[in-house]
């Protein structure tokens, strides 16, 4: 069933929108050869035995207008080793010169802004499809294989399509801040369903996403994935290529395709630009219902982006946790950090004004010793209210308790024991040291950089496309 008009001539505007200019191809095909063919011989030059190819991307012809980054694989020949792969990092930083930064993935590899890109040089191990990999990134090569042996020339265009949509509505990329779709994933879906507009319709009516593999007759054994969406990597039956989708980012792209299926817009690829008054959004905090508390934690030297976001995600879940316990009802809560010197985590509460007393449930009247313990903490505390009674097998209590917080209690109550409740180690350090909590309106002096238009997103709690 096609999609609704206006989307014919809607898709052809927005696909010009998205595919590179022949100018930016020609930029790029040039800065290709030279780099393939000056690393080629500076390698050999090494006594380094390896092949350099390009892929992501750039070698499938599924980049974005305006995309700089190229993927540079320099695969070693067979019986490598992994020692091997340090000697091609050197020999590719005496190459590009000054300014090369090493980054980590599961091994190291060496990135560069050069020529108006941003280079990656990935050394990786030679591999044969169904084969056992030495490392996770041997399989990229094989991704470029099998997809330039099936997409058509026109499905290129509906995965750009497609990565744009999922871009729009911010769930592109496997990264562990977002938990989306990665580029290779979109390409497999748009070869599953033939198109994008395949892909979207398709996608509005999983209820239960089916696993999708695109190898018929492969024996993968789909039950052992427990991620919420399965796709199964044509070259490697082992592997999910979906499995960082969240459960959240899958049903956000199930809700938009849903949506756009109804009504196919623009606004899905191109989410519009608010402008976000900080004035406006500190009277909106003085002025809610609800209470919104923000953990500021600065920092000097945060680790690389996906291990930072890790972190970041398991403080989050575990601070939430810590408020529940106190007794106050989080409603939502979401992570910010400009990735360089600060992180800000955000959670609306129903109300900063807990009830003045609270009934606390003892330990079992048949254990003994800890029946002791609970009569003598309560029997003559000042806090104590009523009880210690007997309910049920139960001992309980009812005592009164702090109910109005400042920023600072809060700071203390959360940073106090916050790693047994599993804030990382380091960002519990830093809450400890250097972390302040603040209350609606007092977030004024950290309304600077992108944190606005985060909190705008928070406060509005609505995706773009639901208008
Ligand atoms: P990239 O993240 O650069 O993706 O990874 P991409 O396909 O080039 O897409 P864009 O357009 O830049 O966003 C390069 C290659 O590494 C493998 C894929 O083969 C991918 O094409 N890869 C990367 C994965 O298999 N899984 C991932 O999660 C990330
Ligand atoms: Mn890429």
């Amino acid at each position: 069933m096609p999609l609704p008009e206006p989307w014919s001539q809607l898709k052809k505007t927005v696909i010009a929108e998205v595919k590179p200019s022949p100018r930016e191809y020609g930029e790029i095909d040039q800065f290709i050869a030279k780099t393939k063919r000056e690393l080629s011989t500076a390698l050999a030059g090494k006594g380094i035995e390896a092949d350099v190819e390009i892929h992501g991307s750039v070698a499938r012809d599924t980049w974005l207008r305006g995309q700089r980054d190229i993927d540079v694989f320099i695969i070693l020949r067979h019986g490598a080793s992994r020692r091997d792969l340090l000697a091609v990092n050197e020999a590719v930083k005496g190459f590009v010169g000054e300014g090369w930064v090493e980054a980590y993935a599961e091994h190291p590899y060496v990135k560069k802004a050069m020529g108006g890109f941003d280079v990656e040089f990935i050394p990786c191990f030679r591999i044969e499809a169904g084969k056992r990999l030495v490392s996770a990134v041997d399989r990229s090569p094989l991704h470029t294989g099998y997809l330039l042996d099936h997409m058509t020339q026109e499905q290129r265009d509906e995965v750009r399509l497609l990565k744009m949509f999922a871009r729009g509505i911010g769930v592109y990329g496997a990264e562990i801040r977002v938990g989306g779709f990665s580029g290779y994933l979109c390409e497999l879906l748009v070869l599953a369903f033939g198109s994008f507009d395949g892909v979207v319709t398709e996608a509005a009516q999983w209820g239960d996403p089916p696993a999708i593999q695109l190898v018929k007759g492969a024996k993968a054994n789909l039950e052992k994935f427990k991620e919420p969406l399965v796709v199964i990597d044509p070259v490697d039956e082992n592997r999910n290529v979906a499995s960082a989708v969240t459960e959240t980012a899958l049903w956000t792209f199930v809700a938009a395709a849903r949506a756009f299926a109804n009504r196919p817009d623009e606004k899905f690829f191109t989410p519009p630009i608010r402008k976000v008054s900080p004035q406006k959004l500190l009277s909106e905090l003085k002025e809610r219902s609800a209470d919104v508390l923000f953990v500021v934690i600065p920092d000097e030297e945060p680790p690389v982006p996906d291990t930072l976001w890790g972190q970041l995600y398991r403080a989050e879940k575990a601070l939430g946790r810590a408020l529940g316990d106190r007794g106050f009802r989080v409603f939502r809560s979401a992570s910010w950090s400009d990735e360089g010197e600060r992180h800000i985590l955000v959670y609306e509460v129903e109300s900063i004004a807990l009830p003045p007393i609270v009934k606390r449930v003892g330990p079992p009247v048949k254990l003994v010793k800890d029946s002791e313990n609970f009569i003598g903490t309560y029997l003559d505390a000042p806090e104590r209210v009523s009880g210690p009674g007997v309910e049920g097998g139960k001992w309980w209590v009812e005592v009164k308790r702090r109910h109005t917080f400042t920023g600072v209690t809060l700071r203390d109550m959360l940073a106090m024991g916050c790693e047994e409740l599993g804030v990382p180690k380091r960002l519990a350090e830093m809450l400890r040291e250097s972390g302040t909590v603040l209350i609606n309106d007092e977030i004024e002096g950290h309304m600077r950089g992108e944190f606005p238009l985060f909190l705008d997103g928070f406060l509005r709690g609505r995706p773009d496309w639901l208008g």
